[in-house]
């Protein structure tokens, strides 16, 4: 199986250009699963409600769903990627992850980052790890990475390959994730955009370093800070089926879940 990323710097509130890229780039990729930042089709330093608010799409009716259909069934690949959702009054920080046949899930993003908290309503529902073809996939965004119980969650569900939309800022994602996948036994595709956003008392520097890690924790390919890229690597995703550290100790099985405190 052919999974990748598309690491990019998204401009802030020009959604037509940023579309107009993403479909000019994935309209030329030949892969089973692409990731996609988070918030990609907008940029993320929005300041208030009502400025996020004009850009925040239903899903799956809005422009930036239809296009990701649209891309999916094209180059029969399944594609994951964030983008602002509106539902009601309310506007989530989303992920989709559309199936080349054009059926959609969406994940809302759990755990809000800092003044995300300000802007977007928390996700409310169960992690859920999503068939796709042969294999099962689960959705984090960015943040989520620090709480194990999200992707601990989606490798309780089922998920072979975790798909991680994000916009780093703090430096200790790169590290985590390899942890994530390791102690879960997952193949973990962390989808960051680079460049800088200031947007009024708000100044936020991305950090890239995309990366697409193998569920013994090696790193099957990796992006530079700043380079706009696509990298694409084969795998077996079955590899991810195998929870064994040892020949006596199992990762999900092992688990002592009356002795945790939660
Ligand atoms: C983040 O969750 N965007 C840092």
């Amino acid at each position: 199986m052919r999974i990748g990323f598309y690491q990019f710097c998204p401009i802030f509130g020009k959604k037509s250009e940023n579309l107009e890229k993403i479909k000019n780039v994935l309209s030329y990729i030949k892969t089973d699963l692409i990731v996609l930042p988070e918030l990609c089709n907008t940029g993320y330093s929005f300041q208030t409600k009502k400025e996020l608010a004009k850009f925040a799409e239903p899903i799956p009716d809005g422009e930036t769903t239809r296009l990701f259909i649209n891309l999916a069934k094209k180059g029969k690949m399944t594609i994951v990627a964030g983008l602002p959702e509106k539902d009601k009054n309310y506007i989530y920080n989303s992920a989709i992850l559309v199936l080349p046949s054009g059926r959609v899930f969406t994940y809302r993003k759990v755990h809000l980052f800092s003044e995300e908290k300000f802007i977007f309503t928390p996700g409310n529902n169960k992690f859920t790890a999503h068939k796709a073809g042969k294999v099962k996939i689960g959705m984090l965004i960015c943040f989520d990475y620090i709480f194990p119980e999200a992707t601990r969650s989606l490798a309780l569900d089922g998920a072979q390959i975790i798909c991680q939309p994000a916009n780093l800022i703090l430096p200790y994602a790169e590290q985590i994730t390899v942890s994530r996948a390791i102690e879960n036994r997952v193949f973990f595709i962390m989808a960051n955009r680079t460049g800088e956003e200031k947007q009024g008392k708000k100044h936020y520097h991305f950090l890239g370093r995309s990366q697409i890690i193998s569920p013994t924790g090696e790193i099957l390919a990796k992006a530079d800070d700043n380079e706009e890229t696509v990298k694409i690597v084969n795998i077996y995703p079955d590899h991810a089926l195998n929870k064994k550290v040892t020949k006596y100790n199992n990762v999900l099985k092992d688990r002592r879940p009356n002795l945790y405190r939660f």
